[in-house]
């Protein structure tokens, strides 16, 4: 279960400069009247890529500490990342002192070489140590460092990376090499010589014609000094190794072969010989790595925030990690990430991504180092999309909310394929570019460039569902199976209410305390029989055993609304509105609990609506049972 604020707005990229840069992009989200509930900075606020250290130059501590009040007196957060390699100072520097070296170094914390030394790899701040999960004192390490950061930067999660447990050379490449340090990583940052970002989403050159000849004739010239420097290797990945000896275990290259950069487990990873506390090669329990730096994190979490629902985004994961963490799908291109992360972005692909995105469990704009700017306010259309996007989500928060509810309660799941849904009908199983954000909002996006319309099917409609389109509201005419083509310009998501349903609204304010503070609403969704029903669940929003919650359930038929909710938290938002989809002719009267409703009532093409319901449900919208009737 996440805490609440985590369904809002992430805007991160890696490269804001200083604390001043970030909290301009807070402002101009605000200026733009664009919901941003969380800002994250990535390795640049460190000092020399360290961990638990903030520069002193562009990131002081006092200046953070004034931003975040700032931050946090308007209702938003603020997340930085954390890696999973520590710096090892130059001994022969003595000026290079970093205290969670040394810590960590007495505490015996570290990943071992098979003779006993220390495993020393390479990562951002150059030579680096890796903790070891399986040392005694690995976790309480790891807490006393976070939390002594956390004094100096009040943060509100923490996002893990580089968690596979990845490092730039092979095997322990740092090993009499210390007095180097601080090496610069052993290729070139995005943005250096030699690697310059000039990549652009596909159909960029249509729209921006010059721009994209300058960047593609750039793109030849680097890539072919590139050549010159170093020619492609033209070894190939044999399946089985030849250096294998029988009854001879050698984990850096076992006898059957992965395709991992000519067979060496070792490259872009801590080697498979690197020893754990007891004895256990990294070969064993490789994959558990990104797993456990989440389950410290998440202890170090508990401490700092006793009680709370830690907030954690890591980048490795294996099965079972939700239980503490969240995932995100690492560095993707510009054409599979919200707006990209690696390469350029443009405006097309940002405005679909960002509405794409606002239907996502996690809804992160993230960029790499030296890529132009990609912030939702960076062009108009995008600002504009982003806006309405983000409305839908922002009034479907206690939907989302609800649906996290379930998962983490009964396992079930938000994000879904259609044919999760429907697994009575085979055709969908091949269906990949519609979702459905639990059971009943389906999503079908634009996925190409220059698009103006989408493509996508209505399921069940053979069994006789119902669909409504959520901007008009009304039903869907569709046949069984038919692809139907979407009219989606720019700036529109094509999005769909399935009938049978009860969806749980609040007013899409700026930020999500704003939004669970609000007036609710409820959107019914008849199906051909007139019926639906539906759940939310609200508690305090940030405990992770909640003193008190409730469960609202929503059933309607034969003209009737009745809301009926269990438990003792305390909600007083009153009740605004409720739009019922499907009403086939027009009511002569409606009732609240037997009382006639005599304004806001409206009836247009079989959608009823009911508004101005907050007098009547002035001690909260579910402070008592009620039944609103239509006839
Ligand atoms: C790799 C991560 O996947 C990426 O998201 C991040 O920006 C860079 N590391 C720099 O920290």
């Amino acid at each position: 279960m996440q805490q609440y604020f985590t369904f809002g707005f992430h805007q991160c990229r890696w490269g804001y400069k200083n604390w001043s840069e970030v909290e301009a992009v807070v402002n101009n989200y605000r200026a733009f009247n664009i919901p941003l509930e969380n800002m994250w900075t990535d390795i640049d606020y460190m000092f020399q890529y360290r961990d638990f250290t903030n520069d002193p130059n562009t990131f002081p501590y006092p200046e953070g500490q004034a931003f975040l009040e700032r931050l946090h007196a308007n209702g938003q957060h603020y997340i930085p990342i954390v890696d999973s390699a520590i710096y090892i100072p130059n001994p022969n520097n003595a000026s290079d002192a970093y205290a969670p070296y040394n810590d960590g170094n007495s505490s015996g914390v570290f990943l071992k070489n098979p003779d006993g030394s220390q495993y020393i790899g390479e990562v951002w701040p150059g030579y680096t140590v890796f903790p070891d999960w399986h040392a005694t004192n690995s976790v309480a390490w790891w807490t006393r460092n976070m939390q002594s950061h956390h004094n100096n930067v009040p943060w509100d999660g923490i996002w893990i990376d580089m968690s596979e447990v990845s490092s730039f050379c092979v095997g322990s490449c740092g090993t009499g090499n210390l007095s180097l340090n601080p090496v610069h990583p052993s290729f070139g940052l995005p943005g250096e010589p030699g690697s310059i970002v000039y990549g652009y989403p596909e159909g960029f050159n249509l729209t921006n014609a010059t721009e994209a000849a300058t960047a593609t004739s750039l793109a030849a010239l680097q890539a072919s000094s590139a050549a010159a420097a170093s020619p492609p290797s033209t070894a190939t990945t044999p399946y089985f190794s030849s250096s294998v000896i029988p009854g001879v275990r050698n984990v850096n290259q076992p006898p059957y072969v992965i395709n991992n950069v000519n067979g060496d487990l070792a490259v872009h990873a801590v080697s498979p010989n690197a020893t754990h506390a007891d004895g256990v090669e990294e070969y064993d329990v490789h994959s558990l790595f990104g797993h456990q730096i989440l389950n410290a994190t998440y202890q170090a979490l508990l401490e700092i925030f006793p009680g709370k629902r830690p907030f954690i985004i890591g980048r490795s994961t294996f099965a079972g990690t939700g239980k503490w963490a969240g995932h995100w799908g690492g560095d993707n291109t510009s054409c599979v990430d919200t707006c990209g992360f690696n390469g350029n972005s443009d405006e097309e692909l940002c405005n679909r991504w960002m509405q794409l995105s606002a239907f996502f469990p996690f809804y992160r704009n993230h960029n790499v180092l030296s890529a132009n700017s990609q912030e939702a306010y960076v062009w108009a259309s995008v600002a504009e999309a982003s806006r309405t996007a983000m409305a839908i989500r922002y009034s479907l928060l206690p939907y989302m909310y609800t649906l996290f509810y379930y998962a983490s309660t009964t396992g079930s799941t938000v994000m879904r394929a259609l044919a999760w849904e429907f697994s009575n009908d085979p055709t969908l199983a091949a269906i990949d570019n519609q979702f459905l954000l639990g059971p009943a909002i389906l999503v079908t996006p634009v996925l190409g460039q220059g698009l103006t319309s989408a493509q996508g099917v209505f399921p069940g409609i053979a069994q006789g569902e119902v669909w409504y389109d959520w901007y008009t509201q009304q039903a869907v005419v569709a046949q069984p199976g038919e692809n139907v083509t979407i009219p989606a310009p720019l700036g529109h998501i094509p999005v769909y209410i399935r009938g049978g349903y009860v969806l749980p609204q609040q007013e899409p304010l700026y930020t999500t305390a704003e939004s669970r503070n609000s007036s609710w609403s409820l959107l019914v969704a008849l199906s051909k029989d007139g019926a639906a029903s539906g759940q939310v669940y609200v508690d305090d929003g940030a405990s992770l055993v909640p003193s008190a919650t409730l469960l609202v359930d929503f059933t309607a038929g034969n003209g009737s609304l009745w809301a009926s909710a269990r438990g003792t938290y305390e909600d007083t938002n009153p009740l605004a509105n409720v739009t019922i989809m499907g009403v086939a002719a027009k009511p002569s009267t409606v009732t609240l609990n037997g009382q006639t409703v005599s304004n806001g009532v409206s009836y247009n093409g079989s959608v009823l609506s009911v508004k101005g319901l907050e007098a009547a449900t002035s001690k909260g919208a579910w402070a008592q049972d009620w039944v609103l009737s239509w006839e």
